[in-house]
């Protein structure tokens, strides 16, 4: 792992105007216009992330955990950059693989092995590239003779498996990882989550979301803590993940395998502001 800053955000926030109808309409809104521009105006808009600043070194595996709502797709489609901040800036540097949605970007109609080459060249890979590939994306896939069947025609766990054969065979400086192994099953998830260690040997810094705290406990150099859009704590994976059970209010778990890789590193509570 290198010293070189791969990704950080100064102060991020994103906030989301949300905008209700009025209710009794136009004629309503012609009568009492002042009213509604007040009220349209002193709404308070939905801040999903409020200043949010942290860093990830190049090479270092972090996985964002939280309850639904906590803010952390919104931060990986920051890092994507599919997102815009309302405030701060967010800073990642290099090739950007997002494995953000399921099956976002394949078509339907398409087999698996043309969406190999849609997908492949969307994410920014040349057309040679792709073909120099194909066998190996295929392989890695395990969909043996599906991959010439429409798309279609996949369970939703087939597609999460082409999505993350054809995201790994990119060389990507970050990948960015969203839920998107969660409907792999058992076998599929174990050759995932140590490809992802091998990734982090070849210097590639990962972000992964997940509600699976044994994974993230088994990947993680560090754990980031969102709760209601704020970043509340970080630090070495079984600390993050601990506070994380005591907020919920779950007493005793399953505890993961312990982090071996790093250093222990004290769970560091940032400020809520
Ligand atoms: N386009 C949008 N417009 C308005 N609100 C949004 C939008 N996208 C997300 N939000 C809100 O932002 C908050 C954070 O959403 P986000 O998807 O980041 O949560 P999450 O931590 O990934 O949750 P989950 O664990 O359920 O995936 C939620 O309250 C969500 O409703
Ligand atoms: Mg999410």
């Amino acid at each position: 792992m290198s010293d070189e800053v791969a990704i950080a955000f100064d102060h991020v926030s994103k906030e989301y105007h949300v905008d209700s109808a009025i209710p009794g309409g136009v004629k309503e809104l012609v009568l009492h216009l002042p009213s509604h521009l007040r009220r349209l105006r002193e709404r308070e808009p939905l801040r999903v992330l409020n200043d949010v600043s942290f860093e990830i070194r190049r090479g270092q595996c972090v996985s964002f955990i939280g309850r639904n709502g906590a803010g952390k797709s919104t931060t990986l489609g920051l890092i994507a950059g599919v997102i815009r901040p309302s405030s701060g800036t967010v800073v990642a540097r290099g090739r950007i693989c997002p494995l953000l949605e399921l099956g976002a970007g394949f078509h339907h109609e398409l087999s698996g092995r043309d969406n190999i080459v849609l997908n492949g060249v969307l994410l920014g890979m040349t057309r040679a590239e792709v073909r120099e590939r194909m066998d190996q994306i295929i392989a890695f896939s395990e969909l043996g003779r599906l991959i010439d069947q429409p798309l279609r025609t996949y369970s939703s766990g087939m597609i999460a498996r082409l999505g993350f054969s054809v995201a790994v065979h990119l060389e990507p400086d970050i990948l960015l990882v969203d839920e998107a192994l969660s409907v792999g099953d058992e076998a599929f998830q174990e050759k995932c989550v140590d490809r992802m260690k091998a990734f982090m040997e070849d210097d590639v810094t990962m972000v992964y979301v997940s509600h699976a705290l044994n994974t993230v406990e088994e990947i993680s150099d560090r754990v980031f803590l969102l709760d209601q859009g704020h970043l509340i704590a970080q630090g070495a994976p079984h600390e993050v993940v601990e506070e994380y059970h005591q907020r919920l209010g779950v007493t005793s778990h399953a505890a993961g395998p312990k982090d071996a890789k790093s250093e222990p590193q004290p769970a560091t509570k940032s400020q809520a502001a």
